[in-house]
């Protein structure tokens, strides 16, 4: 039985000592609540994704969540959203006392399309979540030509920091409110956090009051304006959902390093798509894993429909642990869990179809591309074991 030495997890951030070092900066500084970094962060991270303004929060979940509330999403609105996905970008709707209706994925993207989410429009419809799944962007354009007016559109861009849209031009960029995390193995980590991009000026103070409890100035604005400390106000009922400078400060210099990690991307999805299509021909990826325009936050493969092997998704992913593999699921459909047991989860016919099927080999800007060859060579080699006379 091939086996790996050490274990490979689906998704390992990667920390240079310039990350270990810009940690100990802050630190002897002295400040590390939200502050100057937390500001630059915000700035370099607007240059990089090319849009005019970011505002950090303490998670993508508080992003979306914000994104809701800010267009008073509430009890009798629908927000639709895909049933594949992480649990936040459905439960935030749920925060809120929204209804949460999930649409349909194209089987080959695994993203939503303009047909899976028109099949879910009713005239209670107020939002739709747009998932870039794995890091492959959407069709935002098309989506939102189809909304009627009055219903907004939320991208989760928690797997796309550094996607492009088919057009060419960054996720971000389309004028939604695009949120982004930087949860421990995302593409860009610093342990939690997250982003959203907010154009409009007003709306980005709105986001920049709600996530510090709803007050007009936050701890570094009267400490480096003490004017400001003489007349605080609370504007409204807001959260404690902050950034800090400890976690801006590793965040600045993994957005320094997107190129190097995009680069080892790349590379491993190059591997992994020659290795697999030699030795396993039956197995699908998701399209574009080699795509300049795709993250490839998550490398997505479908087992095939028909019987080749006699072990099932689940006996492969546990046969690639035993085997010192993390490959993991993405996702296991929302609409069976049993807090959406109640949902509608009717016309789901490509999740169903997919969900079954669906396995995540590891990569991450830690991996090296030969680790990508071991992991063809081991599920290759446990594949052939099972396969069936057809
Ligand atoms: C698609 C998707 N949306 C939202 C989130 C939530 O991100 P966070 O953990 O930063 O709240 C995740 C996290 O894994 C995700 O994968």
């Amino acid at each position: 039985m091939k086996k790996r030495k050490e274990f490979l997890p689906f998704g390992k951030p990667d920390f240079s000592s310039a990350e270990m070092e810009a940690v100990n900066r802050v630190l002897r500084s002295g400040w590390v609540g939200m502050g100057p970094e937390t500001l630059a962060f915000e700035k370099e991270l607007a240059r990089f994704l090319e849009v005019p303004r970011v505002v950090t929060v303490n998670s993508c979940t508080s992003a979306l969540f914000l994104s809701l509330l800010v267009n008073g999403i509430g009890p009798g609105d629908e927000v639709i959203c895909p049933s594949l996905t992480w649990c936040s970008t459905a439960n935030v709707a749920l925060y809120l006392g929204a209804r949460v209706v999930f649409c349909d994925v194209d089987p080959v993207t695994l993203c939503v399309t303009p047909e899976t989410v028109r099949a879910k429009l009713t005239e209670r419809t107020r939002a739709v979540m747009v998932v870039h799944m794995g890091g492959l962007a959407a069709d935002v354009e098309e989506i939102r030509a189809i909304l009627p007016k009055g219903v907004i559109l939320v991208e989760d861009a928690a797997h796309a920091l550094g996607s492009r849209y088919t057009d060419g031009n960054p996720v971000g960029t389309a004028g939604n409110l695009t949120c982004y995390s930087f949860y421990a193995n995302k593409n860009l980590s610093t342990g939690e956090g997250g982003a959203v991009v907010v154009e409009d000026p007003e709306l980005a103070e709105r986001f920049v009051s709600l996530r510090l409890h709803g007050l007009s100035n936050d701890a570094w604005k009267r400490f480096s304006h003490p004017s400001t400390a003489l007349t605080p106000a609370l504007r409204e009922l807001g959260y404690k959902m902050n950034y800090t400078d400890l976690q801006a400060a590793i965040g600045r210099v993994q957005l320094r390093r997107q190129p190097e990690f995009s680069q080892t991307r790349m590379e491993i999805a190059q591997r992994y798509k020659k290795g697999l299509e030699q030795a396993l021909p039956e197995l699908e990826l998701q399209a574009g894993v080699t795509d300049p325009s795709h993250a490839r936050h998550l490398f997505l493969v479908l087992l095939p429909r028909e019987r080749y092997f006699s072990l099932s998704r689940n006996d492969i992913l546990l046969a690639l642990r035993e085997r010192n593999i993390g490959a993991s699921i993405h996702y296991p459909p929302l609409h069976r869990m049993p807090l959406y047991a109640a949902s509608d989860s009717s016309g789901l016919r490509n999740t169903e179809d997919v969900c079954d099927r669906l396995l995540t080999l590891p990569i991450s800007a830690s991996m090296r591309p030969e680790d990508a060859d071991e992991v063809v060579g081991v599920l290759a080699d446990l594949l052939q074991e099972s396969r069936v006379n057809r």
